[in-house]
């Protein structure tokens, strides 16, 4: 029996309305492009805004020795020296503009006495440099494009969830979705789509991320037949909530660091000075005192004279010491670490971190201006994901682009905070501009009807399904199991357990029963979900099992230190055939010769200003 389904064509079809999706929407329509945007979810509803603390670029306001050579150098030293250092220098050059185009779209930054866009530091930057609205930058951002995209003329398809991307050939034409509220099919035929879906977090049962982040796009990509790159790289940001239970992973802000907020175990010890590695000496704090100093120079407006403290070492560093200090037994109540920024003082708290007052104070009743916060690891965001050409953000399959955090390249094997909104805006605009100007030469693609029947029974699978489990069921057990088993500490017997038991969840998946309902069914989704979630979960594990090192957001108890000679040279390449997740290496091209003197350069100048600071870079 054929079901029925409304079809649509379009230019572009952006899938995902978070902040690359919008910016990437905008672009394509700029450039005459014919856009719809689709999103699972609500627009404005999106992870972006759970970067909080402000988004990295060299505007120079804070201070004027920061420019794009510093910030790609940052960029590259954060990546572990493996991001796509073509995207890096991409990045670094263009972000400025794309910040100050927000701020003639609208956005509302933080100011300087001067008037100008006010930059805060984060962990891993040389200079204080994020663009910043208070505690709240990402959604001031998805704020300001949702005005601007209004104005484009963009078409919203709200509460679609794409479960197939429909090809003729090599070539990607359009894609099959289903309605989340009435469970209708539609059938998008499209020259050119782009994948802004976001991330994979849910596949972890602590994370910062919403229903929303089971990897979609990551897994339409894989079934493509698109490759991934990088995928055993997943960022733990430092401090989520830990308590109440309900609450647990919810983002606290690096933005509280950037302002001094200071680190204790419960011994009331300030453990972060115990953690710095040998990359980083020279660049942070030896002392309390001089650490405290630094938070008064940049708050005071003066420039960042001194070194940073230990506690904006970057992210990989500091969950791991949280987790360390836990597990030495020096925890908090709730098994995290205490932060405290009441030093600062309630005017300055609720100033710059307002979000971080009111969620402290409604969700756990704790007044930050009082006490500390108690905060723990939380999976926040994976540096892996589709493969892109770091110019044009087309994958591997021709017509089929990506950008934002279901992309891959700019990150390596460590994103620095504030570079998740840069990369957004910057390759947001690249892969709309992109995917417009291909459109141009290209014909209405024609969807083959059996394709799209395939695609629609696929999807009623879980309805028809008889006897099955409750994907709920699945859907926790497994998330439990990535948590333990592929952390923030992983190893090999443990990985391979894992790779064993999604094997199993995958069977389970597949043949669970969610009701027979399309209506409101929220089984339906999640038995869906579970299938990217899968594959999705599979493509880390593996790539985690097979990196033997530890370096950046991957690490192996087995295998602490990094392994320069090989794996500080190569990337992991995951595709699928089918229906199995495949690895292979690839060399990382050596970097050009002007980046390298680039680098060079960089690394000279921060040699010399912690020489004039009395220490060692
Ligand atoms: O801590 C934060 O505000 C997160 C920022 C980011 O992930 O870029």
């Amino acid at each position: 029996m054929t079901e029925s389904y409304q079809t649509h064509e379009y230019d572009v079809v952006v899938i995902g309305a978070g902040g690359a999706g919008l910016r990437a929407a905008i672009e394509a329509s700029r450039n005459g492009a014919k856009t719809a945007i689709i999103t699972k979810s609500l627009l404005g509803k999106a992870h972006t805004v759970m970067a909080e603390g402000g988004c990295a670029a060299s505007l120079q306001n804070a201070d004027p020795r920061d420019g794009w050579k510093v910030h790609f150098h940052d960029t590259m030293k954060g990546s572990k020296w493996l991001a796509d250092w073509r995207m890096a220098e991409i990045h670094a050059k263009e972000a400025p503009d794309r910040v100050r185009e927000l701020e003639q779209w609208g956005a509302v930054f933080d100011r300087t006495d001067k008037q100008l866009i006010n930059q805060r530091n984060f962990g891993g930057h040389t200079f204080p440099r994020l663009a910043h609205v208070g505690d709240s930058t990402g959604l001031e951002i998805i704020r300001t494009l949702q005005e601007r995209g209004i104005h484009e003329g963009i078409d919203i398809f709200m509460e679609y969830t794409v479960r197939h991307l429909t090809k003729s050939g090599d070539r990607v034409t359009g894609c099959v979705a289903y309605t989340r509220v009435e469970g209708s099919f539609h059938a998008f035929s499209a020259k050119t789509v782009i994948l802004a879906t976001g991330g994979i977090t849910r596949c972890w049962s602590v994370c910062s991320g919403s229903w929303e982040y089971t990897g979609d796009g990551h897994a339409l990509a894989l079934w493509a037949g698109a490759e991934l790159r990088d995928m055993e790289f997943v960022q733990f940001h430092p401090t989520g909530m830990v308590w109440p239970p309900s609450v647990r992973g919810i983002l606290v802000t690096e933005g509280v660091r950037g302002e001094g907020g200071r680190l204790t175990n419960n011994e009331n010890k300030r453990f972060m000075f115990d953690y710095v590695p040998e990359m980083f000496m020279g660049d942070h704090a030896e002392t309390i005192e001089e650490a405290d100093q630094w938070v008064e120079e940049v708050v005071s407006g003066k420039l960042a004279t001194v070194r940073r403290p230990p506690e904006l070492l970057t992210r990989d560093v500091v969950a791991k010491a949280i987790k360390a200090e836990v597990e030495a037994g020096r925890g908090s109540p709730h098994g995290g670490a205490f932060l405290d920024i009441s030093h600062r003082g309630e005017e300055a708290i609720k100033k710059k971190l307002p979000s971080m007052y009111h969620q402290f104070m409604e969700l756990a009743e704790v007044d930050i201006t009082k006490d500390p916060m108690e905060v723990g690891p939380t999976a926040h965001y994976v540096m892996g994901g589709i493969r892109v050409n770091a110019s044009t953000q087309e994958t591997t399959v021709p017509g089929l682009y990506a950008c934002g955090e279901a992309a891959s390249g700019l990150h390596g094997a460590n994103r620095l905070g504030g570079n998740s909104l840069s990369d957004l805006i910057t390759f947001g605009k690249r892969a709309g501009e992109y995917a417009a100007k291909s459109s141009k030469s290209l014909e209405q693609p024609i969807l083959d009807e059996s394709e799209i029947q395939s695609a629609i029974k696929q999807m009623l699978s879980p309805l028809e399904n008889q006897n099955g489990e409750n994907p709920g069921q699945i859907y926790d057990e497994m998330r439990d199991m990535m948590q333990q088993k592929v952390g923030i500490i992983r190893q090999k017997d443990e990985l391979e357990e894992a790779i064993e038991e999604l094997n199993s969840f995958k069977q389970r998946a597949m043949k669970s029963s969610s009701g027979t309902s399309r209506t409101y069914n929220s089984g339906w989704h999640q038995a869906l979900d579970l299938r990217n979630m899968v594959d999705v979960s599979v493509a880390c594990t593996l790539a985690a099992l097979t990196r033997e090192e530890s370096r950046g957001g991957h690490t192996r108890q087995d295998m602490p230190e990094p392994e320069d000679d090989y794996w500080g040279k190569h990337i992991n390449i995951i595709w699928m055939e089918n229906d199995e997740v495949k690895i292979r290496q690839e060399e990382v091209e050596p970097m050009s010769g002007e980046l390298q003197s680039v680098i060079a350069e960089v690394k000279d100048m921060i040699a010399k200003r912690a020489e004039e600071q009395g220490g060692s870079a």
